[in-house]
């Protein structure tokens, strides 16, 4: 495509290059916060499979500079507080995960005592006055969402209407097992890059053809530097293939392109053929969905050049379990595309820090960079 050059109707395509989001916004400490107050704290942000929290359990969460925990009952039931005991502000978990002897969470410092849905049960050791109450001290509670088997929390109360925020709606995943599945892998990285840097390296495949090799053999199209035949420069609405398709005889995304396991039943032929389902919900999550695993990708800001990488591969337990189930094979073309995907990011946040840079251009194919920019507009103005 030429610099003056118009899309075609139905394009995509950016019709002009735009500015990219100043540069200072990948780095200064003030903006930094900015963004944990009207994006992390204001949004559902990821926070776990329901299946890998055993029930009888509570867990530390560090999110946007508060220190959460998510309790599961025995009934299974999950529910998210602040680590904070009404008395006089202690910590009540110091431990990443605790099982619980009991349905109640304790105060190591003077033990009062609280039920899993977070009332104050009992203050030992104390008389009380009329002026207290017990059931106007329980603990603080954060909004939880359970979607697909995932939990969701968020700190905005009240929060967001959840179904707005999949992008391809929230029964986008509904032909796959999803609460059913089994996390089959947990990768967990440190980058060292700001949050932002690694979705705009999501919503581009400019860079496939020169980061990916191995994923491009698998998605042709992405060998292209396209995420979907209609950004081609001749695509036109006669030609109408919009999707993306991986090799012929590919319907996975492994190595071989084999799939690591039967197809998920219920899949439509559409799903079948398209060989890969991308979710994706800001600020936190993308998921992709393929015939024969799922997997799950988060992002957690530790701070303005600090960012948390966690993917997970989700199987059918007979999947896992099946002889000659190799998992090494079925993650090895993600590990490594995830890795690539990494370094880019933190080779973007080295050099966007030089004094001169101000901001960046963005190309007529970066319409979905274009469009999380826009939306990070739009969520530090609200
Ligand atoms: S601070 Fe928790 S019981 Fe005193
Ligand atoms: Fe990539």
């Amino acid at each position: 495509m030429s610099e003056l050059s118009t899309p075609q109707t139905g394009s995509p395509l950016l019709d002009r290059c735009p500015d990219s989001l100043p540069a200072h916004y990948y780095f200064d400490p003030a903006h930094h916060d900015l963004e944990l107050k009207r994006i992390w704290r204001r949004n559902w942000i990821y926070a776990g499979r329901v299946n890998d929290l055993p029930a009888m359990t509570v867990r530390r969460l560090a999110i946007a500079g508060e220190n959460l925990i998510l309790v599961k009952d025995g009934d299974g039931t999950i529910a998210c507080f602040h680590n904070t005991c009404r008395h006089r502000g202690a910590e009540l978990c110091s431990a990443a995960e605790t099982r619980l002897a009991a349905k109640l969470i304790v105060c190591p410092y003077h033990a009062w005592a609280y039920d899993l849905k977070g009332n104050l049960r009992s203050t030992p050791y104390v008389s009380v006055t009329g002026d207290f109450r017990k059931e106007d001290h329980g603990l603080f509670k954060v909004n939880v969402r359970l979607w697909n088997g995932l939990i969701f929390i968020c700190l905005a109360d009240p929060p967001p209407d959840f179904e707005r925020v999949p992008d391809l709606g929230a029964k986008a995943l509904d032909h796959w097992p999803m609460t059913e599945l089994m996390t089959g892998r947990t990768m967990v990285k440190e980058l060292a890059c700001n949050w932002k840097i690694f979705w705009e390296n999501y919503n581009e495949c400019l860079h496939c053809p020169g980061i990916h090799p191995e994923l491009c053999e698998v998605v042709p199209i992405y060998g292209k530097g396209y995420m979907a035949a209609n950004e081609a420069p001749d695509w036109t609405p006669a030609s109408p293939e919009r999707g993306t398709r991986l090799k012929p005889g590919a319907r996975s995304w492994t190595v071989s392109g084999e799939p690591c396991g039967p197809d998920f039943p219920g899949l439509s032929e559409e799903e079948k053929a398209r060989g890969q389902t991308f979710v994706t919900l800001y600020p936190t999550t993308y998921l992709v969905a393929h015939v024969d695993y799922v997997r799950v990708v988060s992002l957690r800001p530790l701070g303005p050049e600090r960012t948390e990488l966690r993917a997970e591969w989700l199987f059918a337990k007979a999947t896992l379990e099946a002889p000659g189930f190799d998992l090494q094979a079925a993650t090895a073309l993600v590990e490594r595309v995830v890795a690539e995907d990494g370094a880019a990011s933190e080779m973007n946040q080295r050099g966007l820090k030089s004094s001169a840079f101000t901001a960046g251009r963005l190309m007529p194919q970066e319409y979905d960079v274009f469009n999380f920019q826009q939306w990070v507009r739009r969520q530090l103005e609200g």
